[in-house]
């Protein structure tokens, strides 16, 4: 898929992974996560990392039986009902939304589910894979801005402008077998295209 990269990524540093579908990006996010075994090469996480990760996947693991307020409880065990129902607020689930069952759960809502577990976890480095898929304006302003806050490292993959613009630092472009790595922002690398 990929071969010949190197590099280094630093604490808190927010860097797109961009490229046209079939590139590579989702492999090497699985690379760096472990979901996948490089061929060849290797991958070290630091010893004090701890990921969190976002891909099409996570929102089929979840419990169709279990609601939405039971799915948050259940990875945050010692939290209050008010700390849960509040999280579940800034991402935008109100009232009666909380008790749904995540099989009656539309493909956004499923998302923004797990972004808000992943987003109060104690975790310091988040990898998302297209986590704005699925997303309307409203859901993608409320993650944008609670990344932007996040306090840890993240490595994500989206083919949204907006997105990339207001939150890429560094771009990693996966193409025709390699990771090309520019060190400015999003928007420095549209310019210099
Ligand atoms: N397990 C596998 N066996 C064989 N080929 C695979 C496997 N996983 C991925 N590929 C191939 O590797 C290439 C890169 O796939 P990948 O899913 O990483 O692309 P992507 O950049 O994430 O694309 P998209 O934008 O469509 O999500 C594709 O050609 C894909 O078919
Ligand atoms: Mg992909």
């Amino acid at each position: 898929v990929f071969h010949g990269l190197s590099t280094t990524v630093k604490r808190t540093n927010k860097i797109a992974v961009v490229g046209v579908n079939g590139a590579g990006k989702s492999t090497l996010l699985k690379c760096i996560t472990a979901h996948t075994e490089p061929t060849a090469g290797s991958v070290a996480i630091g010893p004090s990392i701890k990921i969190g990760y976002f891909s099409q996947y996570s929102l089929e693991v979840l419990n169709p039986e279990a609601s939405v307020f039971d799915e948050v409880r259940k990875d945050l065990p010692t939290a209050s009902d008010g700390y849960i129902r509040n999280l579940l607020a800034a991402f935008l689930f109100r009232g009666q939304d909380v008790d749904k069952k995540v099989k009656y759960l539309s493909g956004g809502e499923k998302s923004r589910l797990v972004m808000a577990v992943l987003l109060s976890q104690n975790n310091n480095f988040l990898v998302l894979d297209e986590p704005t898929n699925h997303l309307d304006i409203k859901s993608r302003e409320v993650l944008l801005d609670a990344l932007k806050r996040y306090e840890g490292t993240v490595m994500f993959v989206s083919h949204d402008r907006h997105f990339l613009s207001e939150l890429a630092e560094n771009v990693y472009e996966v193409d025709k077998g390699e990771v090309r790595i520019f060190p400015g922002s999003y928007v420095e690398y549209m310019e210099r295209q």
